[in-house]
C-alpha cells in the first residue's frame, strides 16, 4: 500500500475502544499517515473502558492519545479532526486517502452512512469514500443484530463496504484479551492490505 496516502481511521461510539485505539497503534508505529475522528459521543467509552481521558480542547486531544500509546515521536504521522469539523480533509473528494476504517462503527454511524445523511464528519468521510469507490471498512459492534441493523450492513456491503465483525478466531487459540484484540486488529488491517503478523494464522 502507498504509505504516502493517509489512512481514514474513525472510532465512533460503540463498545471496544480498545479496537481503534490498537488499530491506531499499530499503524503509527508502521509508519503510515492517519487522519484521525472520534466521535464526540465516544469519548464517554474512551474513558470508561480504556481510562483515556479526551480533552474537550481540540489541541490537546491528539497529545492525549499520543501519550496514551507512548508515541509522542508520530506526532507528524497523525492529524486529529473532530466529528464537526466538516472543512476537515476527508470531507472533500478531492483530497486523496488510501481509504477509510470505522472501528468500532456504532449502529447509529452505519444507520447514517447507509441512508446517506452525513450527520457528522465520519459519515461525511464514509460516504466521500462510498462515492469515490475509495475502501471503506466497517466494524460493526452491537448484539443481538436487528433487522433494522441487518439491512443497513447489507446496504452498505452492496455499496462496496467491507463489512468486518469483530468476532474472533478460536483457532488462532488465544489466551488472553490482548490475543483476542491482536486477531481482530490483525483481520481488519489484512482486509485493508497491510500485512501484519498480529496473530496466528490457520496452517496446517
Ligand atoms: C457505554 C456505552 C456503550 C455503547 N455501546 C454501543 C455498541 O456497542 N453499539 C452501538 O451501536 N451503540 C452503542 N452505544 C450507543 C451509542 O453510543 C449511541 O447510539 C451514540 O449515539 C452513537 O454515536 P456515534 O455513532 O456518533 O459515535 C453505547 C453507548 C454507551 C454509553
Amino acid at each position: 500500500m502507498d504509505k504516502n496516502l493517509p489512512i481514514i481511521l474513525a472510532i465512533s461510539a460503540a463498545s471496544g475502544f480498545i479496537l481503534g485505539i490498537k488499530t491506531l497503534e499499530y499503524l503509527l508505529e508502521h509508519d503510515y499517515k492517519i487522519e484521525l475522528i472520534v466521535s464526540q459521543n465516544a469519548y464517554y467509552i474512551a474513558e470508561s473502558e480504556l481510562g483515556l481521558v479526551l480533552s474537550q480542547d481540540k489541541n490537546l486531544i491528539k497529545n492525549n492519545i499520543l501519550e496514551y500509546l507512548n508515541l509522542k515521536n508520530k506526532t507528524e504521522s497523525l492529524k486529529v479532526w473532530l466529528d464537526n469539523e466538516f472543512h476537515a480533509n476527508p470531507s472533500s473528494g478531492s483530497y486523496k486517502t488510501a481509504g477509510m476504517i470505522i472501528v468500532p462503527s456504532s449502529m447509529s454511524t452505519v444507520a447514517a452512512i447507509s441512508s446517506g445523511y452525513t450527520s457528522n464528519l465520519i459519515v461525511r468521510s464514509a460516504d466521500v469514500c462510498i462515492k469515490e469507490k475509495r475502501k471503506l471498512l466497517v466494524v460493526p459492534r452491537e448484539t443481538p443484530l436487528s433487522s433494522i441493523h441487518l439491512e443497513n450492513l447489507l446496504k452498505l456491503s452492496n455499496n462496496g463496504a467491507i463489512i468486518v465483525p469483530p468476532t474472533i478466531g478460536f483457532y488462532s487459540d488465544p489466551q488472553s484479551l490482548d490475543d483476542c484484540v491482536n486477531f481482530l486488529v490483525g483481520k481488519i488491517l489484512d482486509l485493508f492490505g497491510i500485512d501484519n503478523s498480529l496473530y496466528k494464522r490457520w496452517s496446517l
